[in-house]
């Protein structure tokens, strides 16, 4: 499986802090934006990566992430020279995918809880897999109506009156049939390439599964000032009751085993003395610790 992160846009609702750094790489809390999806993929055992963003901002993201391997992973880059579309991205991936199934993520979606999604990867057999997820204003988003026996029948994009309350968030697991789908498809009336429209032709093939999140598991938004504010208080909350970080992929590359732990304290003695790199001391420590039982 390999895995595209979107991170274009013009992040236009975070002005003027999208002036001088992509709405991806703003803070939240205490790291950039993207290391929260990042960390998503490599929990469900993604290690090869594109990374798509527009021709300015990639120049700091290979600063910030480099080709990977510092984190036992690989990483490409490629431009979105404009915004056309969530589903552009695998058009501008292909040789990257080439003949694997792909999951795209999108750069500002910031999930926390449970195991839905390592789960979904695991059970991921072909078709397409995408999420539902309750909220209480789904007209923002792309909806997805369950019939009775919880099997989805439709997918709107923004409807005026949405059929249900389930939103699909930003995370798409997809066969190797994603590239040709997007490949015949046209731009809808915003002249943009749909991601909606994706997971439509996958529901008419009878390809689509679609999870429900359950309650305990949160899907945070950081599209706008207020929004960032408050998914930077979340997970603050979460790290300091916890003593646990959320969207570390150092920490989560040495639990997937990308990194052994004396790689992972070669990688934390290079960091500068900071909270970030105490934390990864204490989880060298820890994971030290359980090897000698
Ligand atoms: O967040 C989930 C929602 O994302 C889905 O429920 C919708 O079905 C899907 O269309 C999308 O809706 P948004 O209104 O949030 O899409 P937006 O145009 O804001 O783009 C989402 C992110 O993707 C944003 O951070 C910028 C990035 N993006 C978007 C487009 C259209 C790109 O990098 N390139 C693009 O061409």
């Amino acid at each position: 499986m390999k895995g595209i992160i979107l991170a274009a846009g013009a992040g236009s609702r975070l002005y003027p802090l999208t002036l001088v750094a992509s709405k991806q790489l703003q803070p939240v809390y205490d790291k950039p934006m993207v290391y929260y999806p990042l960390t998503t993929l490599i929990e469900g055992g993604i290690r090869e990566f594109c990374l798509i963003s527009t021709p300015q901002d990639l120049p700091r993201y290979r600063q910030l992430l480099g080709d990977g391997s510092r984190l036992g992973l690989r990483i490409e880059y490629r431009e979105q020279a404009k915004p056309e579309g969530i589903a552009q991205a695998f058009l501008i991936a292909d040789s990257f995918v080439g003949r694997d199934p792909v999951t795209l993520i999108l750069g500002d979606n910031i999930f926390y809880g449970g195991d839905s999604f390592q789960k979904a990867f695991t059970e991921f057999e072909g078709g397409a897999t995408i999420f539902g997820y309750h909220v209480n204003d789904p007209e923002r988003y792309g909806v997805v109506e369950f019939d009775e026996h919880g099997l989805a029948i439709s997918i709107e994009e923004k409807p005026k009156q949405p059929r249900s309350n389930y939103a699909v968030p930003g995370l798409y697991i997809y066969d190797n049939e994603v590239l040709a789908i997007t490949k015949a498809l046209k731009p809808s009336p915003r002249g943009e390439l749909e991601i909606t429209d994706v997971n439509v032709e996958y529901l008419r093939r009878g390809k689509m599964r679609v999870c429900r999140l359950a309650r305990g598991f949160a899907w945070l938004d950081a599209g706008t000032s207020s929004s960032l504010h408050e998914a930077s208080a979340y997970v603050q909350t979460i790290e300091k009751r916890q003593g646990i970080k959320v969207g570390c992929p150092e920490e989560a590359v040495c639990r997937r085993g990308f990194l052994n732990v004396e790689q992972l304290e070669n990688l934390v003695n290079g960091l500068p003395r900071c909270e970030y790199r105490d934390y990864l001391t204490g989880v060298v420590e820890e994971a030290r610790r359980l090897s000698q039982r």
